[in-house]
């Protein structure tokens, strides 16, 4: 066969090219960078902010439009809609030497202006296809307002609900906190990144940033490589693999190094393990802040940074200022600014801004995409689909559409409250109150409505919670005043429904609290309602698990509903007038009290496990309280009940490298039709290392109509086995393994294979 000059030209340069980052270079991009100028190449790696989003810090950006045509800015979060896009887009393309887009970022974090549940809430759903679906909705509302850049999903695991930004992620558990990791970037980024309704997705906050020491934000983290690896690594790594364009540094330090300057992390972990070839950004300032850790003044923080892997400086800039000195004192290298700038023209380039960086701007596309109607039904779907039955002992749940109901607290008639947290693109005022919902949906049924309690009495606290607006009011009628009008209402009624729990910006970012239960203003309250004898029923609003043991013990049935996002109360209405039978589970374990954080469902066995629920002197522990959370994570009831029997396995031994057939039989043995969430969790028998008692490895929704039985099918993966040992490489062991199977992580339908 003979060589054409094509393939010589070909082979020559693969040859040549010096590294794996080289074999991916693009052309258009490498003919750009060689006409650029150091400064225009440390321009792109500026990210500012005029402060119109929400900033998330004290810094925001100055004389932004003068930077821009300065060809300072690689990108801008904070602006959206069309005609201020194209006006920056204008100055970068337009009034620069070499007309290079911007990129136009923000912060959708569930849903643009159709704001669906909280994270912790969709996640709830346990319903990849549903998130995936939210995420393209998303996608398509942003890029409609101009925005390309998503600095979402958020996927830090997290085990104390101490911490505010619990509320943002998946919860606790790195199997299912995969799986959600790449349904949101998948939808986000889609088939075609080059489509003009699909868009960059970031995945944040890289990394164990929700281990927090105490559950305090941005405090440090410390922890062993065992455990990064096999728990909190996860899901930031099936991003990863899912091809998310962007990573975004954290706050805490790993090892005493922050995460932004981390050189093991960024570079050795994430290029050079994970083969990661899109670009990384800072969190807001997070290069400044090193100089806070201690790591010295801007200059050398920034210089740390940019030699550790990170690319973009958000706001802060440390690169802007100090890279240009670095390089002629030679504590930086022209290449490692010119990597850095590579990875994010290439990013530009992915997008299509090279070819149009207008792409996104289209006045008609607002009014046509934003918040239309199939938009607002997925939101409804989202919602309900996220609540979790917490308790329901005497099915007062669902309630008849024509009864005589008192619908009890402040959260009944709010909008304010309706979105939760990170919902800076939606608008509450769009949002459907509950009082409304259950007008809308159950238009016979009598309903009063009564405030009942203040969401908190304590001043302080209303004024930290208010920075983002009046989400808690306290009333001018004293505590006693409005407990006994809603009393009243209450022995006037059939059936109470109260809603209680936190408001929005009781969670989020900056938002930990050290007592996570319902504040005391609402707890009396719902003393006051049990009092008088009708059933209760608790609408529970909350951005985290709560302690809840007085609560569970006083009402009859509870709803965490979470923050449902703009459909907020016609969601609710569905549920607890019984057109939507509840499916959702808990993702994070809620602790019967605070002393018991950080806890979650796998757990090690410990040398001295207590076996069963009797205190036993000299096991492992505690003289106040059960070991047992009080609520484990995969729970949620239904208005049915689901019964499992016939577990069996294809194999009793497999080899590695062959899957396992799990089956399993459910039947539908109530009342209504329902979906069950069916949970695998598997036990490694004997180990080289210590290992969970028991871990999520899969799961499968599905839908029953009553007296239905189904034959539900698992598939156990060879990497489904595997962990990662001393030696920190990915393997599994040879030997027994159980597997549980059932509604929740307290499953005991068992069976077992060998691995050989
Ligand atoms: C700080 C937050 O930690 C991060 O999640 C967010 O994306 C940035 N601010 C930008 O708003």
């Amino acid at each position: 066969m003979k060589l054409k000059v094509s393939h010589i030209l070909a082979l020559t340069l693969l040859l040549a090219a010096p590294s794996i980052q080289a074999q991916h270079t693009i052309p258009e991009v490498e003919a750009l960078l060689k006409k650029m100028t150091i400064e225009e190449k440390i321009g792109q790696l500026n990210l500012v902010t005029p402060g119109g989003g929400i900033a998330t810090g004290s810094v925001v950006s100055s004389n932004v439009e003068d930077k821009i045509k300065a060809g300072q800015v690689g990108g801008l979060f904070g602006i959206s809609g069309p005609e201020k896009i194209k006006t920056a887009q204008d100055f970068a393309v337009k009034k620069t030497r070499l007309g290079i887009p911007l990129f136009f970022g923000s912060d959708i974090i569930h849903g643009y202006k159709t704001t669906f549940p909280i994270p912790l809430g969709l996640s709830s759903s346990w319903d990849m296809e549903l998130l995936k679906r939210t995420a393209q909705v998303a996608a398509l509302e942003a890029t409609a307002d101009g925005i390309n850049w998503n600095f979402s999903p958020m996927v830090d695991i997290s085990r104390d609900p101490r911490w505010g930004r619990i509320s943002e992620g998946a919860g606790e558990d790195p199997y299912l906190g995969s799986q959600i990791a790449k349904a949101m970037v998948t939808g986000y980024q889609g088939e075609d990144l080059m489509a003009k309704n699909t868009m960059l997705a970031t995945v944040k906050h890289f990394a164990l940033y929700g281990a927090a020491e105490a559950g305090r934000d941005y405090n440090s983290v410390d922890m062993s490589r065992l455990k990064m690896y096999n728990e909190y690594l996860p899901p930031y790594k099936a991003a990863i693999d899912a091809g998310v364009g962007s990573v975004m540094s954290s706050f805490n330090d790993i090892d005493g190094i922050p995460a932004s300057g981390n050189k093991w992390l960024l570079t050795d972990l994430l290029r050079d393990d994970w083969k990661f070839n899109g670009f990384v950004v800072s969190d807001y300032t997070s290069v400044n802040e090193m100089i806070a850790h201690g790591l010295g003044d801007l200059q050398a923080v920034s210089a740390l940074s940019l030699k550790a892997g990170l690319d973009m400086d958000m706001v802060g800039e440390g690169f802007l200022t100090t890279l240009k000195k670095s390089l002629d004192e030679g504590k930086v290298t022209a290449e490692e600014i010119t990597t850095a700038c590579r990875r994010i023209l290439e990013a530009k380039f992915k997008l299509g801004l090279f070819d149009d960086p207008y792409k996104y701007i289209d006045k008609k596309r607002p009014a046509k995409d934003i918040l239309k109607d199939e938009n607002r039904a997925l939101a409804r779907e989202a919602a309900k689909k996220s609540f979790v039955l917490l308790k329901n002992d005497t099915k007062n749940l669902p309630i008849n559409k024509s009864s005589k109901i008192a619908l009890i607290g402040d959260l009944a008639n709010s909008k304010d409250n309706m979105l939760g947290t990170w919902a800076p693109t939606g608008d509450p005022q769009l949002s459907v109150s509950i009082l409304q919902g259950f007008k809308n949906v159950a238009p016979n049924a009598q309903i009063t409505h009564a405030k009942g309690a203040n969401i908190t009495d304590d001043a302080a606290l209303a004024k930290k919670i208010n920075v983002f607006g009046e989400r808690v009011t306290i009333d001018k009628r004293s505590a006693e005043e409005m407990l006994n009008e809603a009393v009243e209402l209450a022995k006037k009624s059939d059936i109470i429904v109260a809603v209680v729990g936190e408001a929005t910006e009781f969670t989020g970012e900056s938002s930990s609290r050290t007592d996570i239960s319902i504040p005391q203003s609402q707890k009396k309250l719902i003393r006051a309602l049990a009092a008088t004898g009708k059933p209760l029923v608790l609408v529970l609003m909350s951005g985290r698990p709560l302690v809840l043991e007085e609560e569970l013990a006083l009402s009859a049935s509870i709803l965490q509903v979470w923050f449902p996002g703009v459909e907020a109360g016609n969601a609710i209405a569905d549920v607890v007038f019984g057109d939507y039978n509840p499916s959702g589970k808990l993702t994070a374990t809620w602790p019967r009290n605070v002393g018991q954080i950080p806890i979650y469902h796998s757990i090690k066995n410990t040398g001295r496990p207590q076996l069963t629920s009797e205190f036993e002197k000299f096991t492992s522990n505690y003289l106040d309280a059960p070991n047992t959370p009080l609520l484990p994570f995969g729970y949620g009831l239904s208005y049915t009940e689901f019964e499992y029997s016939n577990l069996n396995v294809n194999a009793s031994q497999i080899n590695q490298n062959e899957p396992l057939i799990v089956t399993v039989s459910v039947t539908n043995t109530g009342n209504f039709d329902g979906e069950e969430v069916v949970q695998l969790y598997l036990r490694d028998v004997v180990r080289s290392i210590t290992q969970p008692v028991k871990q999520l490895k899969g799961f499968k929704k599905v839908m029953l109509k009553k007296g239905e039985t189904k034959q539900v099918t698992l598939t156990l993966t060879p990497d489904d086995l595997k962990f990662y040992n001393s030696n920190l490489d990915f393997v599994a062991e040879p030997g027994d393994f159980e597997i549980y199977v059932g509604t929740n992580s307290d499953a005991t339908l068992k069976s077992s294979f060998t691995l050989k």
